[in-house]
């Protein structure tokens, strides 16, 4: 992505935003060898090489996560094959390399975590830590006393049993039902298969937690950065360090 040269190096940490615009105009910027002194010239970074005062611009991404409301419609791989809109898209306006947290199915809504924090991701996704996922979904009838017993103590996807999840019935409609589910693994399509193999199919699925943070009133489409607290609150709930701290590669 094309950026203006000054917030390349603002971000990179050489300077402010307008010292970094004195730098260029002292002609002490190149790029790809050359001499700019117009602080609004658009370069590439991985693609441009930047020098200030001879030395080498590196790219430093301060870690941020975010939370979106991802809509439906909306692929979670970095590219689709299809051309179909990214999660990665929606929030590219922040200039900054963020990778999705886990997948969330095409058709599915709601809280996806999107960071630059590998290690996060890591933990966030490892059954290990046991981060927990809370799902609204709409299934097709009312599934009977049993069969939420059934999704609560596990149920058979390829061989292997689901681990215990917390469900319960938040109403129901003429047809449908919506139960809340709060699941620890993350298998693929888990609640939709989950549903389906008690023999009621998931008909709309949303996902409104993740550990200790809640979508609350997010639109869909729009996207927020974790507060200090809520990023505290997600380490503590997979056991990284609560300062932020670097960790060694697992
Ligand atoms: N379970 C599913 O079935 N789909 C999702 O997108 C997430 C969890």
């Amino acid at each position: 992505m094309a950026e203006r040269l000054h917030v390349v190096l603002a971000r990179a940490g050489i300077a402010s935003r307008r010292h970094a615009e004195n730098l260029i105009s002292q002609g002490r910027v190149t790029v790809n060898g050359e001499v700019v002194v117009k602080p609004g010239i658009r370069v590439t970074q991985g693609k441009d090489t930047i020098r200030v005062d001879g030395h080498p611009v590196h790219r430093y991404d301060p870690p941020t996560t975010v939370v979106l409301n991802k809509p439906r419609g909306v692929v979670t791989t970095a590219r689709d094959p299809r051309n179909r809109p990214t999660a990665v898209q929606l929030v590219e306006v922040l200039g900054l390399r963020l990778f999705p947290v886990g997948r969330l199915d095409y058709a599915t809504e709601g809280l996806l975590l999107l960071t630059n924090d590998g290690q996060l991701a890591h933990r966030l996704q490892h059954p290990r830590f046991g981060v927990e996922k809370t799902y609204e979904a709409k299934v097709k009838g009312d599934p009977p006393a049993a069969k939420l017993s059934r999704l609560r103590t596990g149920v058979l996807l390829e061989g292997r049993r689901t681990a215990p999840a917390r469900v319960r019935r938040l109403k129901r409609t003429a047809k449908n039902t919506w139960l809340e589910i709060t699941i620890k693994e993350g298998r693929n399509r888990q609640v939709r298969r989950m549903c389906a193999a008690v023999g009621h199919p998931v008909l709309k699925l949303k996902r409104t937690g993740y550990g200790p943070l809640r979508l609350g009133g997010l639109k869909p489409g729009a996207f927020r950065e974790l507060s200090r607290r809520e990023l505290g609150l997600l380490r503590k709930a997979c056991g990284a360090p609560v300062d932020g701290g670097q960790e060694k590669t697992p």
